[in-house]
């Protein structure tokens, strides 16, 4: 999008005219542009140009099966981390071995789905894990492909909740622990232990904190090899920032980005793995929300709007900035508002004192930066159905989720008429 940061009078994106959009899919509800996801994709994956990569988006930045479909179709794979995650990359065509399955709390029943969908490797995260995959694995008859997640103890310098890499938080093991795990590989002979796998936070907009981790990765693949381990995989996770603030935040350059991998990870001839989320999807997709009322309160002025933080949570959970855009004919003046939503919480703010054009019942708000950790995080509180999703692509649109019907949102409760004992 181009124009004012904070007022656009004829705002489209990929080619849609958002106003016309508007008359079509009821507010409030996501858009995503095709063409910004596919320009973030096919940058990174030229920034990767000879080297052995593959990128697997992180399917909890945007689970949305449209999109997936559309990252399906670039080649891109999936870092999943749940059977239901697994279930969407799977619909959207992406194939198993193109598939990494993280996270620190997977299931016999998962890791079972996993294995029968072919998933390629799984990030393993603690010994117990580790056992419990060679038991299933042994159950189905095969050898599961496994990656130890090292926790490198690094400071992604980022929001502390989304920080994932330091010694205090609960993912990886340590390197003297996954050093062991490879010392004692015939434990687990249902297990082909062959990967290594880091990631150390989300919104990182430091070189140094990955290329750190990187190095802690590098030196402990070297070590391995020389001990006669061979490394299939190297996984450098995801992470990499965008800029929610335009103007403002420095996202870091892929090339750059690239170009630590390539320092690091000199003479590696394995396969590369990266698993962006955010930076795939963020910036391609907007809130597109309507105001309902501009209330005059005591000390501030309050911009009603029709979406809440059960909508786009970042705002409330991590005090995240997003820029806002009011869509008008302009000439206003300015007005300073905190901008909220329907819901009965003080922590329904999507953003304070902001400096907006004035703005009246029915204008059209967009929350930018909205693409990534947005649907994928809502929820039906304060009985508020799901909203629709909208992919955009080169003038046209396709609606890919319908927004939730309120029957819909019920439909698994029911009074209680029929009791069991258990
Ligand atoms: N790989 C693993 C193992 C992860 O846990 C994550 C994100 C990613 C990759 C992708 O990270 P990204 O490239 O998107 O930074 N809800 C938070 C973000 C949570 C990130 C969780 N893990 C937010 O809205 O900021």
């Amino acid at each position: 999008m181009t124009g004012n940061p904070t007022c656009m009078p004829s705002a489209s994106l990929d080619g849609v005219d958002l106003h016309a959009l508007s008359a079509c899919v009821p507010t409030p509800f996501y858009a995503y542009s095709a063409d910004a996801i596919r320009r973030r994709v096919e940058g990174l994956q030229r920034a990767l140009a000879g080297l052995d990569a593959q990128l697997c988006f992180a399917v909890k930045a945007n689970p949305n099966i449209g999109v997936l479909h559309l990252m399906a179709g670039l080649g891109v794979g999936a870092d999943i981390v749940s059977a239901g995650e697994l279930w969407r990359a799977r619909r959207a065509g992406i194939p198993g071995s193109s598939i990494v399955f993280s996270g620190v709390g997977k299931t016999a029943d998962e890791m079972a789905a996993a294995i029968d969908a072919g998933v390629w490797k799984f990030n393993v995260e603690s010994a117990d894990e580790l056992s419990l995959l060679q038991a299933v694995a042994r159950a189905c008859g095969v050898v599961a492909h496994a990656a130890v997640r090292v926790n490198p103890d690094v400071d992604a310098r980022t929001h502390a909740k989304i920080s994932t890499g330091k010694a205090e938080n609960k993912f990886g093991v340590d390197i003297d622990e996954a050093r062991r795990w490879f010392a004692d590989a015939a434990h687990w002979p249902d297990v082909r232990l062959d990967g290594l796998h880091a990631h150390i936070g989300s919104q990182i907009l430091e070189l140094a904190p990955f290329e750190q981790a990187m190095s802690r990765l590098a030196a402990f693949w070297r070590e391995l090899a020389a001990a006669g381990h061979r490394i299939a995989s190297i996984d450098v996770g995801g992470g990499l920032g965008v800029a929610y603030r335009a103007g403002m935040d420095r996202p870091i350059d892929p090339a750059d980005y690239v170009g630590a991998i390539r320092r690091q990870l000199h003479g590696f001839d394995g396969r590369i793995v990266l698993e962006p989320g955010r930076y795939l999807v963020a910036e391609a997709g907007v809130l597109v929300t309507r105001v309902v009322r501009v209330k005059a309160g005591r000390e501030r002025e309050f911009l009603v709007l029709d979406a809440a933080m059960n909508d786009l949570q970042r705002p409330a959970l991590y005090d995240a900035w997003h820029d806002i855009h009011v869509l008008h004919e302009g000439g206003r003046p300015r007005a300073r508002y905190d901008v909220v939503g329907p819901v009965c919480e003080t922590g329904d703010t999507f953003a304070r004192d902001r400096d907006l054009p004035r703005c009246e019942a029915g204008d059209l708000v967009l929350i930018a930066g909205a693409g990534a950790y947005g649907a994928s995080m809502s929820s039906n509180y304060n009985s508020r159905p799901l909203l629709a999703e909208v992919l955009l692509d080169e003038g046209r649109y396709a609606v890919v989720r319908r927004r939730q019907s309120l029957a819909q949102m019920a439909e698994n409760e029911h009074l209680p008429t029929a009791w069991s004992v258990a």
